[in-house]
């Protein structure tokens, strides 16, 4: 059988149809102004025609809900806590346009929001490279106008935790005195393959500032939150000591939150902005590999961004326990030189060529 078509038996068709003095040139103006009819005015005459409203939010924000749909409930599965440490400005009417970036040489990750009401925030968190149970999170609110405005805040929260129970205390921070909530409850740990003894649990302890749902911004200013949260947990134990380990966990939990809310005091000596500057050349250092990847952005080939991103990505995942503060300078040491130690990583496979270990990140 032969599909191809004849078009000069089409356009002799055609052109019976238009009746048969119609010339192309009217042909041409007829479909061309057809054409012009369906892109300017189609759209909204359809939707008069068929009585639909304008699609209420924008487009790009949905697009992202959509794109990043997968990626949350993956997360879903594989996170077991029902703990929400992040901290957010809730839109009030308008979606606010958001980005994150993630800067590898420093280990921060960056997430800025814009509202369509005059304000922007600009979000920083790292989980600290020397203190491995704290994370920090660093939010920037910009209020642009004239006025005191009111913002209401997504703030950390519970959700299907039923074993969580909340408790207040009140710790100091300076010369300051502020409120924080711990939440302590028992995960079920997943069943191993071969192992009977399924009804193991963990105690998880985490300790967060308290925050009020709704901040009031300074007029034409910033208004800045340097938040800390630290968490602590027991090893497997069976359910019925569950009681017994709570308590140590909790304090463990605390204690840490101490520690690190004396490395990160404002005042005196800047503690606060060493406290970073600790953390950031920390992964400067875990950075340095000592080779150098072309910038080339070449299709169908491995490319140095993707590197790079696979680097940042099993770095995030593994402690450094030869750059954290609990750790003592003879394993240091010990670390430092297994570390050095590097014979034997050029032989074997060749892991560059290797096409299904170097997915597209898309
Ligand atoms: C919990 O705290 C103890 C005591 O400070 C510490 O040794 C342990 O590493 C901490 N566990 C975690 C998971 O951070
Ligand atoms: C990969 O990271 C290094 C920093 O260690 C940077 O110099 C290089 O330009 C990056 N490569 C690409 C392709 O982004």
């Amino acid at each position: 059988m032969n599909y191809k078509f004849d078009t000069s038996d089409l356009t002799r068709r055609l052109k019976r149809t238009f009746d048969v003095n119609l010339s192309y040139r009217k042909l041409f103006l007829l479909l061309f102004v057809v054409a012009v009819f369906l892109l300017y005015i189609g759209p909204s005459f359809l939707r008069w025609l068929f009585g639909h409203t304008e699609p209420m939010r924008d487009q790009p924000m949905r697009c992202m809900d959509d794109r990043l749909t997968p990626f949350y409930l993956q997360n879903l599965e594989y996170n077991p806590i029902h703990f929400h440490p992040i901290v957010s400005v809730a839109s009030s009417g308008q979606p606010a346009r958001e980005a994150t970036v993630v800067e590898y040489l420093t280990g921060i990750v960056h997430r800025f929001q814009c509202f369509p009401d005059g304000y922007h925030v600009s979000y920083q968190y790292y989980a600290h490279r020397t203190m491995p149970s704290v994370l920090v999170q660093e939010i920037q609110l910009t209020n642009t106008k004239n006025q005191l405005t009111d913002i209401e805040l997504i703030i950390p929260r519970i959700s299907d935790w039923p074993s969580a129970i909340v408790k207040n205390v009140k710790l100091q921070h300076g010369s300051a005195i502020l409120e924080y909530q711990v939440v302590t409850g028992m995960i079920d740990m997943l069943p191993t393959a071969g192992n009977a003894e399924d009804n193991k649990v963990r105690v998880v302890s985490i300790v967060a500032r308290k925050l009020p749902r709704v901040i009031t911004l300074k007029k034409r200013g910033t208004t800045k939150l340097e938040l800390l949260l630290t968490v602590n947990y027991s090893e497997p134990i069976a359910r019925d000591k569950y009681a017994a380990q709570k308590e140590s966990t909790e304090k463990q939990a605390i204690e840490a939150m101490n520690r690190a809310l004396l490395a990160a005091e404002h005042g005196e000596h800047n503690a606060y902005h060493n406290f970073k500057r600790d953390h950031i050349l920390v992964w400067n250092n875990l950075w340095e590999t000592g080779f150098h990847i072309s910038t080339s952005k070449a299709e169908n080939t491995l490319n140095g961004n993707n590197i790079n991103a696979t680097m940042y990505a099993v770095i995030s995942q593994a402690r450094a326990y030869e750059f954290e503060q609990s750790v003592t300078t003879a394993r240091k040491e010990e670390i430092a030189r297994s570390l050095t130690y590097a014979e034997g990583c050029y032989d074997s496979y060749h892991t560059l060529q290797a096409e299904n270990l170097w997915r597209p990140m898309a």
